[in-house]
């Protein structure tokens, strides 16, 4: 006789919870959106790019997904967005600080303006700051919480990208060890995913690639796609971490623990 649990069919692994995710317009964004509805959640998507936030409700359906335009630098969009949210569900369960921008490739900082390091520091560190005030400000009356935001593997490590961006990826995943260690006493968790390089608009202008381009990949044979991404925002996002606060999880293939250009297992000892 089959065992009961064989034939069970998996609980969605974010039954009941309400999702907000900055930046679900597109991309990584946006399959983090479909993954949260597919498991069970309402999403709303805070973004700038009305036309492409709208398009993902009507296919998604807008009883599960609801679009809410938001500058995450702008505090009063970003306080204005998260009400609405409160006001259309009762409560917000997960927070994605997911929007983000990479400025243009200077290979001298002598060339690098204050204007433009100012830009991205408000939408990645100070957009993230503000998504964080203002999700622990609805969540800390509940005593429950997940916020999560998108770093990069420029969060670890140097001279892959900008300096602006390098320094703002830096900096949330400070923010978010800070943030998890005082909010730990309400039971709300505070990670960041970091990863790789994905083909999405933000990384083929800055890298010069189309989504065709072939990548370098420690994982030989493996590619990184927004889904990588999802599913370990999925996993932050439930109740499967219910333990795990103040992490960084690399989503990189390993590519950050190793320099294939010299050592044991350098590319040329591996292709020779
Ligand atoms: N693509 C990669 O290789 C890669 C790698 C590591 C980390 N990331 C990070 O992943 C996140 C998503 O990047 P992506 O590659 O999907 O980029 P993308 O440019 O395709 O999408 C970014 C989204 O953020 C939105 N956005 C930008 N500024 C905003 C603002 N001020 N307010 C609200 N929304 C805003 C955009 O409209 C867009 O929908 C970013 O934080 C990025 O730094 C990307």
């Amino acid at each position: 006789m089959a065992s009961s649990t064989s034939t069970s069919i998996p609980k969605p692994r974010l039954e009941n919870k309400v999702a907000i995710v900055t930046g679900g317009a597109q991309s990584i964004g946006e399959c983090i959106v479909r993954s949260f509805v597919k498991h069970g959640a309402k999403v709303v998507i805070l973004d700038v790019k009305d036309d492409l936030g709208e398009l993902v409700c009507q296919d998604l359906g807008v009883e599960f997904v609801s679009f809410v335009h938001c500058d995450v630098t702008v505090e009063s969009d970003v306080e204005n967005a998260i009400n609405a949210t409160i006001a259309k569900h009762g409560k917000l369960d997960i927070m994605v600080n997911n929007a983000g921008i990479l400025d243009e490739p200077k290979l001298s900082i002598l060339d690098n303006d204050k204007a433009t390091f100012e830009r991205v520091i408000s939408v990645n560190l100070i957009g993230v700051f503000l998504g964080t005030k203002h999700a622990a400000r609805v969540m800390i009356p509940k005593c429950s919480g997940s916020i999560i935001t998108t770093a990069s593997i420029c969060s670890i490590i140097g001279g892959f990208a900008s300096h602006a961006y390098t320094s703002s990826k830096h900096g949330v995943v400070g923010l978010a060890k800070n943030v998890a260690a005082e909010l730990g006493k309400y039971q709300i968790r505070v990670n960041c995913i970091s990863p790789y390089v994905i083909p999405t608009p933000l990384s083929m202008k800055f890298f010069n690639m189309d989504e065709n381009s072939s990548v370098y990949s420690n994982l030989k044979g493996k590619t990184l796609g927004p889904q990588d991404i999802a599913n370990a925002a999925l996993f932050l996002a439930s109740d499967e971490s219910e333990y795990v606060s103040g992490h960084n999880l690399v989503v990189d293939g390993g590519y950050t623990v190793l320099n294939p250009a010299f050592g044991l297992f350098s590319l040329d000892k591996i292709e020779s």
